[in-house]
């Protein structure tokens, strides 16, 4: 095992901590602490040949990973999923369209990827009890990858997140609470009980190591589609934000490490029942409002207030991107039609992000031909 990790740094106050024992977030400042690693390491040990050489699975880049320790990886095989051309004239005219499919993960959702670095790390550090709030997807990927790592999982769903996710944290042995309200209340409630019974808390953004496990998303993209085949826009279905963040992150490693020259420009597509985000993008504020009455049935988008959000609006303002909301209406069956035209399994959240291409083509921020990246999070469910 191979990682160039070196510390942990608060973007704002600047104040660095070393990666154990186990840490939140910056106290003083509310804000997510971001890993750096030794880049001028890597530059030198992390060559083509050697990642060409290793399984196409999440651990391929492990010098831009945090886990220190083979022994502490917990993983389900998590491979390389695949990057998908589509030709669809109605969302890509006479550009490329591509499609980054993440069904195929464990628990079927990219999820995974967080999860698996997250409890890997949190093996590593000597935890043995982990908590999450969460729409549902998360609640699956925690449950299944501590079973694995033969830790407990606390996990408090709102009522009314999906059946199917709600199913599977019970069959994975996680320990599953549903809450009246949304995932910032099954938060709230759930972060009483797993204080008192002493569950390390990886709500989204509130540690730093599963944010780190979503850069592969972008370390894949560009590995597969390569330097001169990248999309110029990735269009993301954005919830509690990190992707974006950890997709802005790899490019930007990938860029000082000299292996990237235009960091893609990343769209956050989210629903208008629910769209925090895309609000602050367009009134050019620092941080979100929180939405007082979040809907949408694209469960894993109705984060009302996500945490840390100067992190998620700086990447997308960093890459020049945007974001767009779009009707409820608007979703399900854009996932449909682009199944049935496919055969590709999309997630309603990817829906979202289907019918928000539509939209900024339609508003010209996205031209006709342009190469353009979908990310698929995970699989139709319903
Ligand atoms: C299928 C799916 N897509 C997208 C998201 C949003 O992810 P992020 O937190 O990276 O914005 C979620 C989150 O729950 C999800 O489950
Ligand atoms: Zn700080």
């Amino acid at each position: 095992m191979v990682s160039f990790l070196r510390d942990l740094i608060c973007p704002a106050c600047r104040r660095t901590f070393a990666d154990r024992p186990a840490r939140t977030f910056c106290q003083e400042c509310g804000r997510t602490l971001v890993a750096r690693y030794d880049l001028e390491q890597v530059k030198e040990k992390m060559t083509r040949d050697r990642l060409r050489a290793r399984p196409p699975d999440l651990r391929r880049f492990e010098e831009l990973l945090p886990i220190r320790e083979a022994r502490s990886q917990v993983s389900l095989g998590e491979m390389e999923t695949p990057v998908l051309r589509v030709n669809d004239p109605e969302l890509a005219p006479r550009g490329e369209l591509w499609v980054k499919c993440d069904g195929s993960l464990p628990t079927g959702t990219f999820k995974a990827r967080g999860m698996a670095i997250a409890v890997s790390k949190a093996k590593e550090l000597g935890l043995q009890s982990l908590f999450v709030p969460t729409a549902g997807n998360a609640g699956a990927a925690l449950a299944a990858y501590a079973a694995r790592g033969s830790m407990k999982a606390l996990v408090f769903m709102p009522q009314g997140a999906p059946e199917s996710a709600q199913r599977q944290v019970e069959a994975y042995g996680g320990e599953l609470r549903t809450v009246p309200g949304h995932i910032g209340d099954a938060a709230r409630v759930g972060r009483e009980e797993a204080t008192r019974r002493r569950a390390f808390d990886v709500s989204t953004l509130r540690e730093p190591w599963r944010a780190e496990g979503k850069k592969t998303m972008g370390l894949e993209i560009f590995w597969q589609m390569g330097r001169e085949g990248m999309p110029s826009a990735i269009v993301y279905p954005t919830g509690g934000g990190t992707g974006l963040v950890g997709m802005h992150r790899a490019f930007t490693q990938l860029r000082e490490l000299g292996w990237l020259d235009q960091v893609p420009r990343l769209y956050a597509a989210q629903s208008e029942g629910c769209a925090p985000v895309v609000e602050a993008l367009r009134r050019g504020a620092e941080q979100v409002t929180p939405v007082k009455d979040p809907r949408t049935e694209a469960a894993g988008l109705r984060v009302p207030s996500p945490f840390s959000s100067e992190d998620i609006l700086g990447a997308v303002r960093a890459t020049r991107g945007g974001g767009v909301a779009v009707k409820e209406t608007a979703i399900a069956p854009a996932a449909r039609r682009f199944m049935a035209a496919h055969g590709i399994s999309v997630a309603r959240e990817t829906g979202t992000a289907l019918a928000g291409l539509r939209q900024l083509r339609e508003e010209g921020a996205i031209d006709p031909q342009e190469r353009v990246l979908v990310y698929n999070t995970g699989l139709w469910v319903g």
